[in-house]
């Protein structure tokens, strides 16, 4: 059985091509279990999990409980306003403590960037990054890319245009690790004031304007815009912002007429992308959605699978 020779998934910056590979190869399979009427397999039996989540989530809190219950775990989900957190535990007591009740993994979103190193480097237990503030949302962005590969064949030399808030999205920064690493050409566009000061450290390309670098695009990625992550002043009104930065049909149609339009979810309909094209024939929007859990199903085989001696 092949595994991923690792305790944790932190980001996809540290992540080999390799490993990417093996993951979104291994999430093939298991969409082929999420299909069928049945959908429970013995791969993870005795195994338990516990989902911490501090700040909302919808979408990637649902996949993974529902990738551990198909894949026969014993999952719990504790919510940030529900834990002993607000009684003025640190991170480290908590997970420490929960480790002492013999649990396998936690899987963590938090809104301090780097939370869930901190957390791995502290505990013996697998840390699943289930997005740390501005810094990475792994899993987002491998089932991005699975979307993508599912629907082109390919990720080399694909051009992937990611429009919006970069400076403030952990989806941007790991789909710009993940997709380069894959052989994928990278381009961003947004207003100077929502991209990372140090963007050049990301080796993409950045072009202002959105009409123009769509051009002959792929793969055209919203973003939704951070507002919990910004300060004030970053652009003058959600009306100029939608005009000038939002995605439409007018705004895209300079990419290839079979380029993908994606957004993480959730949506700002209206705002980062117009329903027109969210809901209009190009859109894997709910495609992401679907690839999510057969994503975090690979994750946890290959990370847990054959972890721990029977
Ligand atoms: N894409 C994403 O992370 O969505 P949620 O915040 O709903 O989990």
């Amino acid at each position: 059985m092949q595994t991923l020779r690792r305790k944790d998934i932190l980001g996809l910056e540290e992540m080999s091509a390799e490993e990417i590979t093996l993951i979104l190869e291994t999430a093939r399979s298991m969409r082929e279990i999420i299909q069928r009427p049945i959908k429970k397999v013995p791969a993870l039996r005795g195994r338990s999990m516990i989902n911490l989540f501090y700040e909302p989530s919808t979408r990637t809190k649902a996949s993974f409980e529902l990738a551990q219950k198909y894949m026969s775990s014993d999952p719990i989900s504790v919510g940030g306003s529900s834990s002993s957190l607000v009684k003025g535990e640190t991170l480290k007591d908590t997970v420490r403590n929960l480790e002492m009740m013999n649990i396998d993994c936690v899987v963590m979103r938090h809104p301090v960037s780097g939370s869930a190193h901190y957390l791995a480097r502290n505990v013996e237990i697998s840390v699943i990054n289930a997005g740390d503030g501005m810094h990475e949302h792994p899993t987002q962005g491998l089932l991005d890319m699975f979307t993508i590969l599912d629907k082109k064949g390919r990720l080399e030399e694909l051009k992937v245009v990611i429009v919006g808030d970069i400076r403030h999205s952990r989806v941007a920064r790991s789909n710009i690790w993940g997709l380069k690493k894959m052989g994928a050409q990278v381009l961003v566009s947004g207003p100077p004031t929502l991209m990372p000061p140090d963007l050049e450290v990301f080796g993409v390309e950045y072009c202002p304007r959105v009409e123009e670098a769509v051009e002959g695009a792929d793969v055209v990625m919203a973003l939704r815009l951070q507002k919990e992550r910004q300060e004030g002043g970053l652009f003058p009104t959600l009306r100029e912002y939608a005009e000038l930065y939002g995605l439409s049909s007018e705004s895209a149609a300079r990419a290839k007429d079979d380029a993908l339009i994606m957004h993480p979810g959730p949506i700002n309909r209206g705002i980062e992308i117009t329903s027109e094209l969210a809901d209009g024939p190009r859109s894997v929007v709910l495609e992401q959605v679907t690839a999510g859990v057969a994503v975090r199903m690979a994750i946890l085989y290959l990370l847990l699978g054959g972890a721990k001696e029977e």
